[in-house]
């Protein structure tokens, strides 16, 4: 019989990043990504910048690739990125910084060039670099329709279009699978959200690619999933109403269900060479992982005519369609139910 799950403690905390970090992490001796050379877009901060802790410290040699920009897009820093190097290196992992901006077809491929020149081969590529511009549709520029399209979509198809690449001349060389892994990031907010035109449609985007990397690489034995991740970063402090929400909790001693470092196992365990995943798209946060079911056609549903329908046809049968939807017709879940029992579920057994 199989026994609850417990989260893996570390064997021995080494240090604490207080409250946005990962306390307890232990480099060296045996990790599930021992030798997997990685590429975490984003690294410097929030989500990304655990990922990049986590799973250097899983053993994974890590470019932490991040232009250290404002939320909204705006500026660089080569900081964000150098500091999690520092602190990568300072524990005795293996690390290189790169500030190219994922908007860069040029820079994609750099990042993928920087991965193989330093560490001799690439195996995982993590796309989570994002910004927020939110505003509602009808007040909305071109400019932050723009900004916000370009680093999630096309700041997740550059560096993938690079790795694919590699990975295919790779396949190619070796006569066989590669055993890489392509991990993304999409949103709750994929669903709808009110005030994110822009996000919505780029991270039901990101999800969407998922499904086509997923499919067009296995042929080199590539796996792609995405992530749909609940997590306190700077992102989720600066969104109206959901700053008290993520804030953590009173009692240090209490679970931080909004700890960012809660995303990255599912991240090192994607990213693993065996892991049987391919084409997920996952609701992560807190002690939580599920699978989103994702647009579906319900063929029981479908009502047909004779022939070519007419206005009057449809207004007076497809109402049937409706019964037993919600508000929005085409969606059975809303972002809403992301947060629904959010961490008060007993662990699975
Ligand atoms: N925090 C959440 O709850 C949450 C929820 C859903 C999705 N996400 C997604 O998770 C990802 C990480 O977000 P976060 O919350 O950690 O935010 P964050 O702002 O803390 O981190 C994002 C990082 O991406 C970097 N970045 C932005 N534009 C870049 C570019 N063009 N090139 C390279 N790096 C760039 C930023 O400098 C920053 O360090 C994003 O894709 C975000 O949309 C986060």
């Amino acid at each position: 019989m199989s026994r609850p799950y417990r989260p893996h403690r570390a064997r021995a905390p080494v240090r604490g990043h207080g409250d946005a970090g990962v306390a307890g992490l232990v480099f060296g001796g045996m990790g599930t990504l021992d030798g997997r050379v990685v590429i975490i877009t984003g690294a410097g901060r929030g989500i990304g910048r655990e990922h990049a802790l986590f799973m250097a410290s899983e053993g994974a040699k890590v470019v932490v690739n991040d232009l250290g920009g404002n939320i909204d897009g705006s500026g660089s820093d080569v900081g964000p990125a150098q500091e999690v190097v520092d602190e990568i290196r300072a524990m005795g992992g293996e690390a290189i910084a790169n500030t190219d901006s994922v908007t860069s077809w040029e820079g994609g491929q750099r990042m993928v060039n920087a991965a193989v020149e330093a560490f001799g081969d690439l195996h995982v590529l993590v796309n989570n670099a994002g910004i927020l511009r939110d505003r509602v549709l009808v007040n909305m520029t071109e400019e932050e329709w723009d900004a916000v399209i370009s680093v999630h979509l096309k700041g997740h198809f550059a560096p993938s279009r690079w790795a694919a690449a590699y990975w295919r001349e790779k396949s190619k060389e070796i006569n066989g699978p590669v055993n890489a892994a392509i991990v993304n990031t999409a949103s709750g907010a994929m669903l709808g959200n009110p005030g994110q035109t822009n996000y919505t449609a780029a991270k039901a985007g990101i999800a969407a690619a998922t499904l086509v990397m997923a499919q067009e690489l296995s042929r080199y034995g590539v796996r792609a999933n995405c992530l749909a991740p609940l997590a306190r970063t700077r992102l989720t402090l600066q969104t109206p109403g959901l700053g008290d929400t993520v804030a953590p909790p009173e009692d240090p001693s209490e679970f931080d269900k909004f700890d960012p470092a809660n995303i990255s196992p599912l991240v090192a365990y994607l990213s693993t060479a065996d892991c049987p995943f391919n084409g997920g798209v996952f609701h992560v946060g807190g002690n939580e992982v599920g699978l989103y079911g994702g647009w579906s056609l319900d063929g029981d549903q479908i009502i047909a005519a004779d022939g070519r329908w007419t206005v009057e046809g449809l207004q007076s049968l497809a109402p049937r369609m409706l019964e037993g939807r919600g508000k929005l017709a085409s969606i059975t879940t809303h972002i809403n139910d992301t947060f629904k029992g959010f961490g008060q579920r007993p662990p699975t057994v």
